[in-house]
C-alpha cells in the first residue's frame, strides 16, 4: 500500500541524511495535483525553489509553465518534484551519494501518486526513472515503458534557456506528450467501457439464469 504524501512530507521534515542540509534554505518536497495523469521529475532546486520551498518557480519553472499549454496542460493539472530535495551549492550536478539517500522519497512520491505518465527533464531524472546510462539527448523525443507508467524523457528547460537552439525540440516534445496523454485517455476509456459492457453480459446471464431456474420449478410444481 502506497504511503499518503504527507506521511513522506512528514518523514523529510528536517532531514539532515546529507550534507545539502547544512546550506539549504528549505527543503523543496513537491507541490501539484496529488491524484495528477501526469508527474514531472526534474532535477534539483535553485535559488529561487531553495528560497520558495516550491519546484520549478525560477525562470525555468516559468520557461516550463509555457511550454505545458502545448501539451494542454495548466500547472495545476501536474505534480513537480525533483530528484534531490535540497538545492547543491552554485547549483552544482547532484552527486551520487545525495541521489542515493534522497530518490528513495521520490520513488514513494511516484508510488503515491501513481500517474500514467512520467515526464522526466534532463539526464539525472531520466537516468534515475529508466534505470539507464545512455544520455537525455539519445533518450529524448521517445516514449519509454517502465513498470506501469509511460515515460516521456525532455530536455531540462534550463538546458533549452541556455541554448535557443532546444526550443524547437522541446515544442516538439510538450505537442508529443499532448498526444500521448490523449491516448492513454482513450485507452483508459475503452478499458472501462469493455468492463461496463463484460458487466452487462454478466447480469444479463445472471438473469437468464434465474428465469430458467424459475420455469423448471414452475414445471415441477405443476407435475406434482
Ligand atoms: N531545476 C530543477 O531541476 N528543479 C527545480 O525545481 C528548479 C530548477
Amino acid at each position: 500500500m502506497a504511503k499518503l504524501l504527507t506521511d513522506i512530507q512528514t518523514e523529510l521534515e528536517g532531514c539532515r541524511r546529507c550534507a545539502l542540509s547544512e546550506t539549504r534554505t528549505n527543503l523543496v518536497f513537491g507541490v501539484g495535483n496529488p491524484h495528477a495523469e501526469v508527474m514531472f521529475i526534474g532535477e534539483a532546486p535553485g535559488k529561487q525553489e531553495d528560497l520558495g520551498a516550491e519546484p520549478f518557480i525560477g525562470a525555468a519553472g516559468k520557461y516550463l509553465n509555457s511550454l505545458l499549454e502545448l501539451a494542454g496542460l495548466k500547472r495545476e493539472d501536474i505534480y513537480i518534484a525533483n530528484v534531490l530535495k535540497c538545492r547543491p551549492p552554485e547549483n552544482r550536478d547532484p552527486r551520487p551519494e545525495e541521489i542515493e539517500v534522497c530518490t528513495p522519497f521520490l520513488r514513494e512520491q511516484v508510488q503515491a501518486i501513481n500517474p500514467e505518465i512520467l515526464v522526466t527533464l534532463g539526464n539525472f531524472a531520466t537516468r534515475f526513472i529508466l534505470k539507464t546510462d545512455k544520455g537525455i539527448s539519445v533518450l529524448r523525443g521517445q516514449i519509454h515503458i517502465t513498470g506501469r507508467f509511460s515515460v516521456l524523457p525532455i530536455f531540462h528547460p534550463a538546458a533549452a534557456i541556455y541554448d535557443r537552439s532546444k526550443e524547437a525540440i522541446m515544442e516538439d516534445d510538450f505537442r508529443l506528450l499532448g498526444r500521448l496523454i490523449s491516448k492513454r485517455r482513450e485507452e483508459r476509456a475503452q478499458r472501462v467501457e469493455h468492463a461496463q459492457r463484460a458487466e452487462h453480459a454478466q447480469r444479463a446471464e445472471h438473469a437468464q439464469r434465474a428465469e430458467c431456474t424459475q420455469q423448471v420449478e414452475n414445471a415441477e410444481r405443476g407435475l406434482q
